[in-house]
């Protein structure tokens, strides 16, 4: 997969970029991260990316100008799904990252200031958020997006069931997980789990699972229940 940000803060992603998953991912060449700093774009002696507001008001708004002219060149060298990053987005969820690790090339935009002018949306495919939350701009929500989907890209996990395995990908949250050692400081790891009886563990591990879901995130389950009533219930 390639992925190219646009960003007036490029140097933001380095070192997640070079670090762990992300890291290994883009040495294996599994996730190809190029960065790209939207003042390139910019036509003025100041690389100017933002004026004041038509109608007045409070800060900055992202000129329409190097956006168009980024996406135009990025866009010519090849198709790409184009996502902006922004607060008033459509929610960002596993099954959106799922979605998403299946395209062979991403542009995710990041908006600063206030906003950026309405007219850059006519370029976009999709506005995303991660959450009912104002950042400061989209390069924490590009880094997020970017990490979940980057762990579904087939290769880039090291145990091909760590990813289907956990929370979410069966619309549950996970099961507890338990190490060595069987007791620590007088807790102690259930017994089925030293069993030695797959069968029993497995049950276990979908009763702990179900049970969480039902006492932390019960609208999961509701989304679970309305998924699969619906007419192309997934198998
Ligand atoms: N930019 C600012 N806030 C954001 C959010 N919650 N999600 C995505 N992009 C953002």
């Amino acid at each position: 997969m390639l992925v190219d940000i646009v960003t007036i803060f490029p140097g933001f992603f380095a070192s997640p970029l070079a670090t762990g998953l992300l890291g290994k991912a883009g040495e294996r060449g599994l996730v190809e991260v190029r960065l790209h700093d939207l003042r390139d774009w910019a036509t003025d002696r100041h690389r100017s990316v933002d004026d004041a507001p038509f109608g007045g008001g409070a800060g900055m708004v992202m000129v329409p100008g190097p956006w168009f002219d980024a996406l135009d060149e990025l866009e010519a060298q090849g198709p790409a799904r184009v996502v902006l990053l922004a607060p008033d987005g459509r929610r960002f969820d596993h099954k959106v990252a799922q979605r998403l690790a299946a395209e062979p090339r991403l542009i995710l935009c990041c908006g600063r200031y206030e906003g950026i002018d309405e007219r850059v949306r006519t370029r976009v495919d999709e506005v995303l958020s991660i959450g009912d939350f104002v950042l400061a701009g989209g390069e924490t929500a590009a880094l997020v997006v970017l990490e979940a989907v980057a762990r579904l890209v087939p290769g880039v996990m090291g145990n091909a069931d760590s990813a289907t395995d956990e929370s979410f990908a069966a619309g549950l949250l996970e099961y507890p997980q338990y190490t060595r050692p069987a007791v620590y400081r007088g807790l102690e790891v259930p017994a089925v789990l030293r069993s030695g009886d797959h069968g029993a563990v497995a049950r276990w591990r979908r009763d702990q699972a179900l049970d969480r879901t039902r006492r932390l995130r019960p609208d999961l389950l509701e989304q679970a229940e309305e998924d699969a009533d619906g007419p192309q219930a997934p198998g």
